[in-house]
């Protein structure tokens, strides 16, 4: 079944031409279909995903894959907590955001509330909205990504290069991911349902189906600052 379901290769592609496509056609999916996804399939992606490199291959991540009862008794227990308003919101940016990063995460949010219809200033839908992020946006699984707290930033690139070798390879099945940092706030909660360790820190979440394609909101776009304006080329040329 699910071999069937996987994208397939057009006669004389080139190895970069398939895996660029793949990098440039990942989007983020925040609607998914319910078609469950089995355990091996997921298995399979984070098979590939370890592949990742890491400091001194340290591997610093962990992962807790829910599905089913699980993920929804999970969700279940977030959702009170995010009605109730109970836990201080967390704060995934420091308060002088650099202004480049501020005007993106502005034009972020200018896209992300038009393509489902919610007025910026309608402060109640944009928290139901933020709430949708704790029932995985309906996809069958769902992914929470931990790390020892005792390591640095450094290893949390690791954990990024982690997320990101996961998101590519469950693309190249025909599935779509959300890497969410919204699961952070609900930390207490989640470590007390997966019975965490006081030593593991939450990095994210991150759902994971297959894509509802009719969703307007999975086709945000997101656009990206051309090269020249984030990369310095040094000895490239005869002024050295
Ligand atoms: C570490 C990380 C955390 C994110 N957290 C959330 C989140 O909590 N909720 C959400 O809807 N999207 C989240 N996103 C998705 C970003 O908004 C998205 O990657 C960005 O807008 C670029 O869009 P694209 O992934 O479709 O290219 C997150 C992305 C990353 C990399």
């Amino acid at each position: 079944m699910m071999n069937a379901d996987r994208p397939v290769v057009a006669e004389g592609s080139t190895v970069c031409s398939v895996v660029d496509a793949l990098i440039r056609s990942r989007r983020t999916v925040r609607a998914f279909r319910p078609t469950p996804v089995p355990k091996s399939e997921v298995a399979e992606i984070l098979d590939v995903a370890r592949c990742a490199p890491s400091n001194s291959n340290t591997q610093p991540w962990s992962v807790h894959v829910l599905a089913g009862e699980s993920k929804r008794q999970l969700s279940e227990a977030l959702a009170l907590s995010h009605e109730r308003n109970e836990l201080p919101p967390s704060r995934h940016f420091p308060d002088d955001l650099p202004a480049a990063c501020a005007s993106r995460q502005t034009d972020f949010g200018a896209r992300y509330y038009a393509a489902l219809g919610i007025d910026r200033n309608d402060a109640p839908a944009r928290n139901r909205q933020s709430g949708r992020n704790l029932c995985f946006f309906d996809a069958p699984v769902g992914l929470i990504f931990t790390i020892d707290s005792r390591l640095t930033k450094h290893s949390w690139a690791d954990c990024g290069m982690f997320l990101q070798t996961l998101m590519i390879a469950a693309k190249a099945r025909g599935l779509d991911t959300c890497p969410q940092v919204s699961f952070v706030r609900y930390e207490p909660l989640i470590s007390e349902f997966l019975r965490l360790p006081s030593t593991q820190s939450i990095v994210c979440g991150m759902s994971l189906g297959y894509a509802d394609t009719d969703a307007a909101v999975n086709d945000l776009g997101m656009p990206r600052e051309p090269v020249e304006n984030f990369s310095v080329f040094w000895g490239f040329d005869a002024r050295g």
